[in-house]
């Protein structure tokens, strides 16, 4: 189908930032807006997607007006799941309603990523009858109350939560998505390995930064080995944790260094927030991680996308033209007027 021409502006004049394609290899988008994931709480209670999630991801799609829909966390096992309402990818039993999430947004005209999750010690275990896994026994700093204290997870489950996201990957390329976020960022499991706030283990996945990133950097082999030549991964790192005792901007700078090998496995590189989760107390700038974001792309060459805060397009030009990001994620903006693309691009 065809895609609606967009306004740029009133005038003849250069194209807008937000306007501009990304053409990064594997990575091919209209341009720079980025639907942001979010849970949109409409799976059945076993986490089947249901027709109202995909009218709700249709209506994210702002008539084909941005470049890229991420539909948000899929729980890539049972036992991480995080919320009642949220959409599964843990079983081939889900193919059906994953392929008719995929099929939405692409007859919308815009590309589709899938997140895919684990939450560890953010499972509800009411949800999953079991004992949430974690780095170790440590909650995360904003523990809900309905959070319990986790158990250190052993070799024999890293290797299990590592094939579940494998798995999910590959569900992910026969439901026809274009392409895969791993989360690993507010606060669930890959961030609780990342944070020293919640990891202090003692074996290969602790201590150094080195280990602490090492159960990240596995999920994204095993990732990308499901993935095939032609299917985008994207990592949401929870980069920066904006605690005192957690992760620094100066060790951003030390994961960017750490990811340089893996350029060649990943397309995208978002940008959010660790254990302050997906907001910053200290900050209400637009573009709530553009510190840490700016950090990454200047050592990395993967294209880096920042959501958080921004409501204006002239905010997220502004992130684009500091050289902070690639793409600009938009959640709420978006979510709450599905003509956002419409008016904010078309000078009025
Ligand atoms: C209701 C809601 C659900 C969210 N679900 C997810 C999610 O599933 N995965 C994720 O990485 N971030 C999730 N987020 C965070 C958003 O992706 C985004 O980073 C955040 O809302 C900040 O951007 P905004 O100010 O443009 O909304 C969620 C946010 C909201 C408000």
């Amino acid at each position: 189908m065809g895609r609606p021409r967009l306004h740029a502006g009133r005038g003849v004049g250069p194209t807008p930032r937000l306007l501009q394609e990304l053409d990064a290899g594997r990575l091919q988008l209209a341009n720079r807006i980025v639907v942001a994931p979010m849970d949109l709480a409409r799976s059945t209670p076993d986490g089947l997607v249901t027709q109202a999630l995909c009218k709700r991801l249709a209506h994210l799609a702002q008539q084909g007006r941005v470049g890229l829909v991420e539909c948000g966390h899929h729980f890539v096992g049972d036992e991480g799941r995080a919320t009642a309402r949220q959409p599964s990818i843990a079983h081939d039993g889900c193919m059906e309603g994953l392929r008719r999430e995929a099929d939405c947004l692409h007859e919308e005209g815009v590309a589709a990523f899938v997140q895919v999750s684990h939450a560890g010690s953010a499972a509800d275990p009411l949800l999953t009858g079991s004992r949430p896994l974690s780095a170790g026994g440590l909650p995360c700093p904003g523990a809900k109350r309905n959070h319990c204290l986790p158990q250190a997870a052993s070799p024999e489950d890293l290797a299990r939560v590592t094939g579940d996201f494998a798995a999910a990957a590959r569900r992910a390329r026969q439901a026809g998505f274009d392409g895969v976020e791993i989360h690993a960022a507010h606060g669930y499991l890959l961030n609780q390995f990342l944070s020293p706030l919640t990891n202090q283990r003692q074996d290969i996945y602790g201590g150094s930064l080195e280990n602490r990133l090492r159960l990240t950097l596995e999920v994204v082999g095993a990732v990308r080995s499901e993935l095939g030549a032609d299917m985008s991964l994207s990592l949401r790192l929870g980069a920066c944790d904006y605690l005192d005792g957690g992760n620094t901007l100066e060790d951003v700078c030390r994961m960017a260094d750490l990811l340089v090998p893996w350029e060649p496995d990943i397309d995208l590189l978002s940008v959010s927030g660790g254990m302050c989760y997906y907001s910053r107390r200290d900050s209400v700038e637009p573009g709530w991680f553009a510190d840490s974001a700016t950090l990454i792309r200047s050592r990395l060459h993967v294209p880096v996308l920042l959501a958080g805060g921004v409501r204006r397009s002239s905010e997220g030009e502004a992130l684009l033209g500091s050289g902070a990001c690639d793409l600009v994620g938009i959640g709420r903006s978006i979510a709450n007027n599905p003509r956002w693309a419409e008016l904010e691009l078309s000078g009025n």
